[in-house]
């Protein structure tokens, strides 16, 4: 008895760090790229100007982690995983102030390059 409570608990205890390790995304690549990233007044562009303030800048953070937790509708999960890891990275960079962080984001955030492997036509 005592045995079966112990693997109830661990099941559990397993179920719930499952949970938290693998969290849902609650928007999608589309609702990201059109609250982010699209057309020339696009947070996206702001922050690559580097005229995000610091809340612009919390948001892309929450964006390209939106991101990171998505599959890609063409392209395999390796490569979508680099690319928004990259990005996510790049844009917790810019709001700590890191040196570098700029740079770091021009080149993760390449529109075309993850479009031409991960956008269906
Ligand atoms: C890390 C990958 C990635 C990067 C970087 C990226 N995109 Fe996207 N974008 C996607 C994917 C994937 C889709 C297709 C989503 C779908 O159809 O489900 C998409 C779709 C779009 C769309 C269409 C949205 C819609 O409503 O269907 C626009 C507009 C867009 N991206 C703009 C941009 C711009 C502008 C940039 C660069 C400043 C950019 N994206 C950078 C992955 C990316």
């Amino acid at each position: 008895m005592k045995h079966l409570v112990n693997t109830t608990l661990a099941a559990a205890i397993l179920a719930l760090v499952g949970c938290a390790t693998s969290p849902k995304a609650s928007k999608t690549i589309e609702q990201v790229m059109e609250e982010g990233f699209e057309g020339k007044q696009s947070l996206c562009a702001k922050v690559s100007k580097g005229e995000g303030s610091a809340k612009d800048l919390e948001t892309m953070v929450g964006l390209t982690y939106q991101l990171t937790l998505n599959t890609p509708p063409r392209g395999d999960l390796q490569s979508w995983t680099e690319k928004t890891t990259a990005l996510h990275a790049a844009a917790k960079a810019l709001a700590a102030g890191n040196p570098g962080a700029a740079d770091q984001w021009k080149s993760a955030v390449n529109c075309k390059a993850c479009h031409s492997v991960h956008k269906p036509n």
